[in-house]
């Protein structure tokens, strides 16, 4: 199993390219279900979990090309897909494939809304809380498909296709909102969806879903409206660049120093968290050509985070932020509200020299002088990551294991941070 060797202490410096989003690409690759056209993707992120989800859309009978280099193509560049669903053979998602990737549970709405039935295996709980499906399963039934559970199996079925309805939605739910979506394009009649998700990438699945020929309303609001078409077509569309890669990176910047331009990232997909770290003492600025992120001299001001879904401060960079926060001059809090049990990074980071105190769903973190290298890992992306940015400030050696957590979620770390002066290295085997 690789591994990931930092050595600490030294500033970062120069240029990031920021890839396209994960959890955008995810459900953009699933929407191609709903279609028996050919659905070009743009600035596809070279990642474990979109293999994956190639792996399981291939199983329904998706064929998916890659599109080859062009001339000018950069090595960072966004990988081209061509995914066509014209013939899905089989509407059955294994446990062996659903369980390694929770996102491909929503293969059920675009199998059911164009085929009429799914089953699906149901995920199952995961590292950062239990994640039910409860909300993805009402969001079905309220557009008409009859729900059965049977062996660990979700099977939905709506022989004579769905029908619009009311979605209201008693808590925020990103899945449930994508359901909704997909499911809703191909409905007959009108679905109307209350206090849905307004993340970013939301919006990016209904833009490419109305190139499709969806006819899609009120995306990053808490109320969209679709009506529903008998079918929808091929499209192209290029994938939003990746916020949590963006803050991610930001938090590197913050926690070694330095000055790094983040090309191609967009402040607006981010701001709760730029706002925390100018606050922490961070200089943000925006170019025409990305965000640049420097510490110079000054040290890390503590704050006080809740997580909350978007435009509020992003779970998904909750674990970075508490590396960063372990440097700070003085004690900050981070409260996590969006899931219940993702704080798997807080022994890790305390093993690097943190102090960090755990009451519920709050972390007090108090600063300290400096991090001490050591071999850690984490059993989730995001956590993982958050001990990289701990380790590039460490004194000495840290050793990363389990680094196919990192490569479901960040391409190419390593090559990024070694351009901008971080000692870091994969290590085979
Ligand atoms: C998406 O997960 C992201 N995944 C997550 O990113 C992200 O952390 C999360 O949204 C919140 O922003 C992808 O986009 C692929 P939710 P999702 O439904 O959709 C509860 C990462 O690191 N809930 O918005 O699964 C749930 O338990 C990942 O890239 C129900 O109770 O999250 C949680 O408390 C990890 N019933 C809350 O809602 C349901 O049926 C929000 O979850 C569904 C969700």
């Amino acid at each position: 199993m690789d591994r990931i060797r930092i050595v600490g202490g030294r500033p970062l410096s120069g240029a990031i390219p920021i890839s396209g989003a994960k959890n955008a690409t995810l459900p953009l690759m699933i929407a191609s279900l709903l279609t028996e056209d050919t659905l070009i993707l743009d600035n596809v992120p070279r990642l474990a979990d979109v293999n994956l989800l190639q792996r399981i859309l291939g199983n329904h009978g998706v064929d998916i090309m890659v599109g080859g280099k062009r001339p000018g193509d950069t090595e960072y560049q966004g990988q081209s897909l061509h995914i066509s669903a014209a013939h899905i053979v089989d509407t059955t998602a294994p446990y062996e494939l659903v369980s390694k990737m929770r996102a491909s549970f929503w293969v059920i709405a675009p199998l059911v809304a164009r085929m009429g039935e799914a089953t699906v295996s149901m995920p199952g709980g995961c590292a950062i809380g239990t994640r039910p499906v409860d909300l993805l399963i009402m969001v079905l039934e309220r557009l008409g498909a009859a729900i059965e559970i049977d062996g660990g199996y979700v099977i939905a079925r709506a022989k004579r296709g769905l029908k619009g309805g009311e979605i209201v939605f008693p808590k925020v739910t990103v899945g449930g909102t994508h359901t909704a979506l997909m499911a809703a394009a191909l409905a007959d009649g009108v679905t109307v969806i209350e206090n849905a998700a307004r993340e970013p990438e939301i919006g990016d699945v209904a833009d490419c879903l109305n190139k499709m020929g969806a006819k899609i309303s009120g995306a990053g609001t808490s109320r969209i409206i679709i009506e529903g078409v008998a079918k929808l077509s091929g499209a192209r569309h290029s994938v939003l660049p990746d916020r949590i890669e963006t803050g991610t990176y930001a938090m590197a910047v913050a926690m070694t120093g330095g000055d790094v331009m983040l090309e191609g990232a967009r402040p607006e997909l981010l701001q709760a968290a730029l706002d925390v770290l100018a606050k922490s003492g961070v200089q943000i600025s925006t170019t025409n050509t990305g965000i640049r992120v420097a510490r110079n001299g000054g040290g890390i001001g503590p704050v006080e985070v809740t997580t909350d879904p978007f435009p509020g401060f992003p779970t998904d960079l909750q674990a970075q932020l508490m590396a960063l926060m372990t440097r700070a001059d003085g004690t900050s809090r981070i409260t996590e509200t969006i899931f219940e049990n993702r704080f798997m990074h807080v022994q890790e980071l305390v093993r690097l020299g943190a102090r960090i105190h755990l009451d519920g769903e709050t972390a007090t973190i108090e600063g300290v002088r400096r991090l001490k290298g050591a071999p850690v890992m984490a059993t989730d992306l995001r956590a993982s990551v958050s001990l990289v940015i701990a380790a590039l400030a460490a004194e000495g050696e840290t050793m990363v294991n389990r680094v196919y957590h990192l490569d479901r979620g960040f391409e190419r770390l390593e090559d990024k941070l070694v351009r901008c002066g971080a000692d870091i290295a994969r290590i085979s085997g």
